[in-house]
């Protein structure tokens, strides 16, 4: 699956962030599936591969956000490193989510969106819980996720996470997968959406960021 070809719109912008894509198990797995399962979507998916993008870390700025304006649905397929995203995820989140962009006085290119966290962990579930060795349910590490979609406006949907992505047996990975590619074809016709609102989005003020305020 490439880029949404000329002619058909963009519906849904898949941002892959994946170091060493190539050694994955889940992510390529879950690519894979993607690309064969969508049906007539298909043309209408832009998948986003950051690491093959931008192997030197210069992401190019306008040619995100043209991906992202023309976007409905904004999916970030990610292995969880440290509680968090990958390093070039976190650089491309710091850079197109700008201010006056994204957020801030005039910053509303995001508004009325979706956000979909579509994620992997190497510990398995068990192992999110007070008395596992990661201490925390997983759903404790979400937060900056949710609160960077509601501080966009974007409405932020239920993530779709497969823990142990190392044990898992084939099985479960083939179903995890057919289920990302089921979902990404039905999108927004999804059960649970019906009680979600629209996100309102949050006001920040010019001075939250006096370089910029002082212009
Ligand atoms: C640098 C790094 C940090 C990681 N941090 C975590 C972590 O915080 N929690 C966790 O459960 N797994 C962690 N993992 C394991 C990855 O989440 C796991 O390898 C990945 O989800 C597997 O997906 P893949 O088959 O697509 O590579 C980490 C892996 C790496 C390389």
């Amino acid at each position: 699956m490439a880029d949404a070809p000329a002619g058909l719109s963009t519906e849904i912008v898949v941002v892959v962030a994946h170091p060493t894509l190539e050694h994955s198990r889940v992510t390529q797995r879950m690519l894979a599936t993607t690309s064969t399962g969508l049906g007539a979507r298909n043309g209408r998916v832009d998948v986003r591969d950051l690491y093959a993008r931008y192997p030197d870390y210069f992401i190019d700025v306008a040619a995100e956000q043209a991906a992202l304006k023309a976007a409905r649905l904004v999916v970030w397929l990610q292995p969880v490193h440290w509680y968090s995203m990958p390093p070039l995820l976190k650089l491309w989140l710091d850079e197109v989510f700008a201010f006056g962009w994204a957020y801030g006085p005039g910053g509303h290119a995001l508004r009325g969106k979706d956000l979909w966290l579509v994620a992997s962990t190497g510990g398995p579930e068990a192992s999110y819980h007070p008395s596992g060795h990661n201490r925390y349910f997983f759903d404790a590490y979400l937060p900056p996720y949710e609160q960077t979609a509601r501080l966009t406006g974007m409405r932020w949907l239920p993530p779709l996470v497969l823990h142990g992505a190392h044990r898992v047996d084939e099985a479960t990975l083939d179903e995890h997968a057919r289920l990302f590619a089921e979902r990404l074809h039905s999108w927004p016709a999804w059960p649970e959406l019906a009680d979600l609102e629209p996100e309102a989005g949050c006001e920040v003020p010019a001075d939250a960021r006096p370089a910029l305020a002082a212009e």
